[in-house]
This record gives C-alpha cells, structure tokens and sequence, in this order.
C-alpha cells in the first residue's frame, strides 16, 4: 500500500467532507453531523488565502483520499505565535496502515523545521485509546483532563489536554 501526504486543496473538499461527515469519525473531533461539500470548500478557501498561516494536508493511500490532517494558529495574540492546534482523522476502513502516522510525521517536520513552533497542542477524548497511542508514539503528553469538555452524543465528554514541545529547539545556524 502506498502512502502520500500532500497540501489540500479547494477540490479535497468533497473527500474532506466524507472524510468528516463519517459516523466513525466525527464523534471523535470538535466536528458537527451534517457537513457538507460546501462547507468544507468555504473553510478550504479561507484557509489558503494570502496571510493565512494554516497548513490543511490531505493522505492519499493508493492513490485514494482517506485522511485529513491540519496545523492551526492557537488565535490571534502575538504571544501565542508560538503554538500551533493540531487536528487528524482517517477514514475508518483506512486505519490501521500508517496513514495517520504518515500525517503526523508531516506535521512535526512542518512545525520543528519549518514554521518555527515550540509547542504543538491538541484535545483528544480521555477514551480514544487509538489517537492517544498515535500522539505519544510522536512524543505528545497528557497534560490534563478537562471535564466536561464537550457534548458528545448525549454525552459531556472528558478530554485530555496534550502537548509536545519541540525536541531540539532550534539556534542561530552557519559559521
Ligand atoms: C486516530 C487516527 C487518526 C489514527 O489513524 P491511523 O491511520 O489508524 O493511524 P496508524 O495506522 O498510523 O496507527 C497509529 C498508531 O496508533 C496507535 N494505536 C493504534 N491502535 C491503538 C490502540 N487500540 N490502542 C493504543 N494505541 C493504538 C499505535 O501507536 C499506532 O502506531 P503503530 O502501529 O506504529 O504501533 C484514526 O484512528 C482516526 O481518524 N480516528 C477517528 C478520528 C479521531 O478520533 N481523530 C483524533 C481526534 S483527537
């Protein structure tokens, strides 16, 4: 099976909304039922316009999109430019091949390398067994609980806060 990770873009809006609007994925994001195509256009074009610092990717396994992955501004305060949100889903019958730790590995290399980011942070349901393996495997820690984060099926659910600092935190480079 091959893998391929790549920048989305306005025509992944059809595959990202499949991807979202997917029973076994939006519970376990911020996500609403019902999306759409267009939704997920609008959000796409936003996202890739002049000044806009969000890196939407997209994961291709055999040439098919099945994952979608995303790096965020923490808001608009200088003194949170530093920090970056991270989001990630793939679509059930394509778990379990690596294409999220495809995507994660991209997003690393894209916040210690290239954005100049510190601190990578995310939410996750204190019972996604699965996401949480994931994000310590690329050396995230739980950093608290939230209780009663968010409605989640009829439910307020518990999340962890997590975060990874950058490994290496990069110097002044050359002679
Ligand atoms: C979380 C998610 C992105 C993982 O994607 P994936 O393509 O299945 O990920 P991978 O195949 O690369 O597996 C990644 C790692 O998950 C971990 N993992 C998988 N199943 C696990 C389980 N049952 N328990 C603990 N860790 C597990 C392992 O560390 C695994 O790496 P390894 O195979 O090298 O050991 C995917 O399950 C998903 O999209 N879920 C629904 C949406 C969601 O919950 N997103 C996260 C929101 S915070």
């Amino acid at each position: 099976m091959s893998i391929a990770v790549r920048r989305a873009t306005v025509q992944d809006a059809a595959a990202y909304a499949r991807i979202m609007g997917d029973p076994g994925v939006y519970p376990g994001l911020m996500q609403m039922p019902y999306t759409s195509e267009e939704l997920w256009r609008a959000r796409l074009v936003e996202n890739s316009a002049p000044g806009k610092t969000d890196l939407p990717l997209a994961a291709e396994l055999d040439g098919a999109v099945v994952g979608a992955a995303g790096l965020h501004p923490a808001g608009i305060s200088p003194r949170r430019r530093h920090v970056l949100l991270l989001g990630i889903s793939v679509l059930p019958e394509a778990q379990g091949h690596g294409v999220g730790s495809a995507l994660m590995a991209a997003l690393c290399d894209y916040a210690d390398r290239w954005a100049g980011v510190l601190r990578i942070e995310l939410g996750v349901y204190t019972d996604n067994a699965r996401a949480i393996g994931l994000y310590k495997k690329f050396g995230f820690e739980i950093e608290g609980t939230l209780r009663g984060y968010a409605m989640r099926d009829g439910q307020f659910a518990d999340t962890f806060a997590m975060a990874r600092l950058h490994p290496n935190q990069p110097r002044i480079g050359g002679a």
